[in-house]
């Protein structure tokens, strides 16, 4: 088994003056670096801020998915996630007809008429260099063919979301360059209806005007003007609903109106819903299996008759196996209880609805994914309140682990906290094009746990060029080392690279296996190829 060393400790540790030693041992501790006899922690520099993500060149990087989904005469609408300095040009080669890349923004929209693969060599030019890539679009009948990437609005504005919050989210999803990394949707999570019986004047109303349409709050005074905000930036629409007769905050629903309201979504030009539960219990009439499925194959047959493509995202908490039968109704389906309401115990509310997400992880393909919940990191608010955020208490070693583990389980990388208050630590953590690399892989496996005790936790995900994603979780109260062999990994014998992922570093080679000293409930997360393989 090897370590890993890291080709700058020796230099890092002799440059740094003897009285920063001791919080720099505490952070090596923390990050499960070794720390040398001397009590000089052998830390890259770059590695004192608790980033670990290298900043991205200025020459052109592109990135995100390598697939796309869409059907046939749909709008087609996708942002090409690039790093590097602008102005930047782009071009694609192999588009199919229907399609055009605007080359200064490097976003392509039209429509296909006809179904098909086009693989499509994207292209992105600077003044520092240039980098080619290829993007498969598959004109067919699946969407979401990688997992969801973008931002919900619930764990920060809960009832106070509005027009303005949604159009400044988009705007902050170009300015801190999160769109580079491929993240696009931003989602109205509840409560941008009308509130059932309630008299505050932005709030309250009729919920439907005289022609059955759901009506927005006050907060939101034009849908449709607010949706093409948000595709003129490249990015996508979600909105949210229940097929109750209210939402689970007391917002109208929509019960009775299906047809309708899908219809009406599609027309306000949203790409993306979430059809949260409820109340719909008390409608559902009984709690077998086709009581269950019912309501979402309702909305499923109306958003297919749309003119639009629109992403369907089940909320029902995992109730009668819902990852069994969820990929025949919707594209995700939540397999747990709200993260933001989960009880932590010995460790935190991502691992334990993690590990029951886990559990799943056959279901998982393209086109229907599991969904453990958002990412809530940087801002923050308290859902038992509904209150303001604050600032994550999550050490910086669980944010790493929290995000290797949605990662490997290629889970949708919806981040809900406030996009407003994204620091540097929060951006490193959600935009390391590596670390999405392995949850947007075109295989579309989730990873599988291949060894999990109180103290560890070993997760592996199959990769489309062969190699594998690693998770080695340290779910103990001190440092400790983890370790996996190349057969618990699934691969045959033979020699094998190991990189680390969120360093971007090249590591050793080795024939057995690897092990890791790792930090309380951090991680470390390794992608392993065949030696000699790029
Ligand atoms: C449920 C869902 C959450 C959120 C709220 C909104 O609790 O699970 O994700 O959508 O409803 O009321």
């Amino acid at each position: 088994m090897n370590m890993t060393p890291s080709p700058t400790q020796g230099a890092a540790s002799r440059r740094r003056r003897p009285s920063t030693w001791c919080w720099v041992s505490l952070l090596a501790a923390l990050l499960g670096l070794p720390v040398s006899n001397s009590g000089a922690a052998e830390v890259d520099p770059a590695e004192d801020s608790g980033i670990l993500t290298p900043p991205a060149p200025a020459t052109p990087r592109l990135q995100g998915p390598r697939v796309t989904g869409v059907r046939k005469g749909s709008p087609f609408l996708h942002r090409v996630p690039a790093t590097g300095e602008r102005p930047m040009t782009f071009s694609a080669v192999g588009l199919p007809a229907g399609l055009g890349l605007d080359p200064k923004t490097g976003i392509i929209t039209g429509r296909v008429d006809q179904e098909g693969t086009s693989v499509v060599t994207l292209t992105a030019v600077n003044a520092q260099g240039r980098d080619s890539r290829t993007l498969r679009i598959v004109v067919g009948t699946t969407l979401a063919l990688t997992p969801p990437m973008g931002w919900n609005s619930w764990y920060i504005h809960y009832d106070r979301v509005s027009d303005r919050i949604m159009r400044e989210a988009a705007d902050q999803m170009v300015a801190t360059g999160m769109a580079d990394y491929g993240y696009e949707y931003v989602n109205i999570d509840d409560c941008w209806m009308v509130k059932v019986d309630s008299k505050d004047p932005e709030l309250g109303g009729e919920v439907r005007d005289a022609d059955g349409r759901l009506r927005p709050n006050r907060r939101f005074p034009d849908m449709r003007a607010m949706t093409e905000y948000i595709h003129a930036r490249g990015l996508k629409a979600g909105l949210y609903t229940s097929p109750g007769p209210k939402t689970c905050a007391g917002f109208a629903g929509s019960y009775g109106h299906e047809a309708l309201d899908a219809r009406t979504f599609a027309d306000w030009g949203f790409d993306f819903l979430k059809y949260d539960w409820c109340s719909y219990t008390e409608k559902a009439g009984g709690k077998e299996l086709e009581h269950m499925v019912k309501p979402y194959r309702l909305i499923w047959s109306e958003l297919q008759k749309q003119s639009r493509d629109i992403v369907h995202n089940l909320c029902q908490y995992g109730m009668a196996d819902v990852w069994t039968w969820g990929g025949t109704v919707g594209n995700c389906w939540r397999t747990t209880g709200d993260l933001g309401l989960e009880n932590a115990g010995r460790l935190p509310a991502f691992y334990s609805i993690g590990l029951s997400n886990a559990r799943h992880a056959e279901h998982a393909k393209p086109g229907g994914w599991n969904d453990p919940d958002y990412i809530l990191i940087g801002w923050v608010g308290n859902a038992h309140k509904m209150g303001e955020g604050t600032r994550t208490t999550l050490t910086p070693l669980e944010q790493y682990s929290y995000m290797s583990m949605w990662s490997l389980m290629a889970a949708p990388l919806i981040f809900s906290g406030d996009m407003a208050r994204l620091d540097a630590f929060t951006l490193n953590i959600l935009c390391n094009h590596e670390v999405i690399d392995l949850n947007q892989d075109p295989l579309g496996r989730q990873a599988r746990i291949v060894r999990k005790s109180e103290q560890e936790l070993v997760m592996v995900k199959e990769l489309e060029d062969g190699s594998r994603g690693i998770g080695l979780f340290n779910l103990g109260e001190a440092p400790a080392s983890v370790k996996v062999s190349w057969a618990e990994a699934g691969l045959s014998g033979g020699r094998y690279a190991i990189r680390d992922v969120w360093r971007q570093k090249d590591l050793v080679e080795s024939e057995s296996g690897f092990e890791s000293r790792i930090g309380r409930h951090g991680v470390r997360l390794v992608r392993v190829r065949a030696a000699g393989r790029p």
